[in-house]
């Protein structure tokens, strides 16, 4: 992607207005009086924002509207003439009276001779751009010549196919023909703002940034152009070849990978830390390593995690909305994912994704868990699925916290079992005979995070589970030691990517 192109990811066609909205503003407040506007169903979010910003800020009603296009041979007061469009979406509503669109009404040299002069008068500081499913900008269908001006064009049967939705579902209403600004006034304009939301958008706007620059693809142009912000969906973003960021937190260590879409690694960074200003420090780490074409971050983090949200941070650095926090401070979507539910992912989709199903146990500071079953990352209704920490292995003790007392976690973290291994091999075998027996996973793979733990721990809690287990197991539960080293920052990274 060249850099003359700014792209941003949203969610959703709200968050893309919202956004748009929000670039529309800060180049008014920069000094922008010239605006290029756009019809269709694209930009109406973005005109609802100005519409109800007007209430407070009359300054849209001073501004220069300039359209893109008109269709040829309807009336100014048709329905779906793009005059009545622009005035009952904007213009009436903000007081514009500098609007300028081309006149379908009359004749077609005269039409485009006049709008031609009131492009040649003005420079545009933005124009706005939705985008055709073929590509078109404007009415500039595929195969106009790039340095064409204000034109009358047949509109391909496509563009008719899309639009049909505003003349009753019915071809044959949508007008043949339309008078279009030319591509070459579109790039006469300092500044190009485009917006495309949904599927039937993501191979037009990958042709656009990533396609040759072809007369065929209209909006390659705009790889020529020096100022464009493409403000895109995850939909219509889909096909382009994304980075992932993930940031893995630990207690003593922050690392964070760039990810391609093939999850291949192409930057990383590690960082030692102690608790304090971890988070700032985290931030000067991650800001050189942002660049447009990361979209995403993952974060894992130890601790209870729901919806995103840390609650009960083990070493309490986090115990704020990182999300949120985060998604403010670096202007990316971030997804937050407990640590060992990100590990038990990391760990299936590296070693073991021929398998139907993976159950995860890490034995670090804390007891930690998590399971995948065909290819999905299993949460659970309040994302309590791998908190094997919380079992309850003595209800004498168990005052119903969080990591109660009575709890597996808080009878043997690390250090305590290192003092009481025999008692420890039976519980914790007892919990993995009752993994066996509830859920059921094809593999089980443990993680001795503590270099104090030996391998043959994990021979001892396997030989006790096996005994314990029902009889309807046809053969024995096979515990795998993991000797994986980032497999929580991939599945940060996939839980970026692709959810749970
Ligand atoms: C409209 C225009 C067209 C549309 C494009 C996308 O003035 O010039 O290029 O931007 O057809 O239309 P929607 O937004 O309806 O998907």
């Amino acid at each position: 992607m060249k850099n003359n192109i700014k792209l941003i990811v949203v969610k959703d066609y709200d968050e893309m207005s919202e956004v748009a909205f929000k670039f529309f503003k800060s180049e008014i407040e920069c000094g922008a009086t010239n605006f290029g506007m756009a019809t269709g169903s694209t930009p109406i979010g973005l005109y609802k924002h100005i519409c109800n910003d007007y209430k407070e800020n009359k300054i849209y009603s001073q501004l220069n509207y300039y359209n893109l296009d008109e269709y040829h041979g309807l009336d100014k007061t048709h329905p779906q003439s793009y005059y009545t469009f622009m005035n009952e979406m904007l213009f009436s509503q903000i007081n514009a009276s500098n609007c300028y669109i081309p006149n379908g009404e009359i004749d077609i040299s005269k039409s485009i001779e006049e709008y031609q002069k009131v492009l040649n008068s003005t420079t545009i500081d933005v124009q706005l751009l939705g985008v055709g499913v073929n590509a078109h900008i404007g009415f500039n269908e595929p195969g106009t010549p790039f340095d064409i001006q204000t034109n009358f064009v047949k509109l391909k049967n496509t563009t008719r196919e899309a639009n049909k939705r505003f003349f009753n579902n019915n071809i044959d209403e949508v007008p043949e023909y339309a008078i279009t600004m030319g591509i070459k006034d579109i790039m006469k304009s300092k500044k190009v703002l485009v917006l495309a939301n949904g599927e039937s958008k993501s191979t037009a706007i990958y042709n656009m940034i990533y396609g040759e620059k072809n007369e065929l693809v209209p909006a390659s142009v705009l790889q020529d152009h020096p100022d464009v912000t493409v403000i895109v969906d995850f939909k219509a973003a889909s096909k382009l070849p994304l980075k992932t960021m993930a940031i893995d937190v630990s207690s003593t260590r922050v690392k964070i990978g760039v990810f391609n879409s093939d999850l291949e690694r192409v930057d990383y960074e590690v960082i030692s830390h102690e608790n304090e200003g971890i988070y700032e420090k985290m931030l000067e780490m991650v800001k050189p390593m942002l660049n447009n074409e990361i979209y995403k971050i993952g974060v894992s983090i130890s601790g209870y995690t729901n919806n995103g949200i840390v609650s009960h941070p083990v070493n309490k650095m986090y115990s704020f909305d990182v999300k949120t926090k985060l998604e403010n401070d670096i202007k990316r979507n971030v997804e937050v994912i407990n640590r060992a539910n990100a590990s038990a992912y990391g760990e299936y989709y590296i070693n073991h994704h021929s398998a139907s199903s993976l159950y995860y146990i890490s034995l670090a500071t804390g007891i930690g868990g998590g399971y995948v079953a065909n290819g999905n990352l299993i949460l659970g209704t309040r994302g309590l699925v791998g908190e094997i920490s919380n079992m309850i292995i003595d209800t004498h003790e168990f005052n119903h916290e969080f990591f109660a007392d009575g709890s597996i976690e808080m009878h043997y973290n690390t250090y305590k079992l290192t003092k009481n291994e025999k008692l420890f091999i039976k519980q914790m075998g007892t919990v993995v005979a009752n993994i066996a027996n509830t859920i059921d996973p094809e593999v089980i793979v443990f993680d001795l995070k503590n270099p104090d733990l030996e391998d043959s721990l994990i021979e001892k809690i396997e030989g006790y589970a096996n005994e314990l287990l029902y009889d309807v197991h046809s053969c024995k539960i096979n515990i795998v030691k993991s000797n994986l080293v980032d497999e929580s920052l991939i599945g940060a990274a996939m839980y970026a990517m692709k959810g749970s």
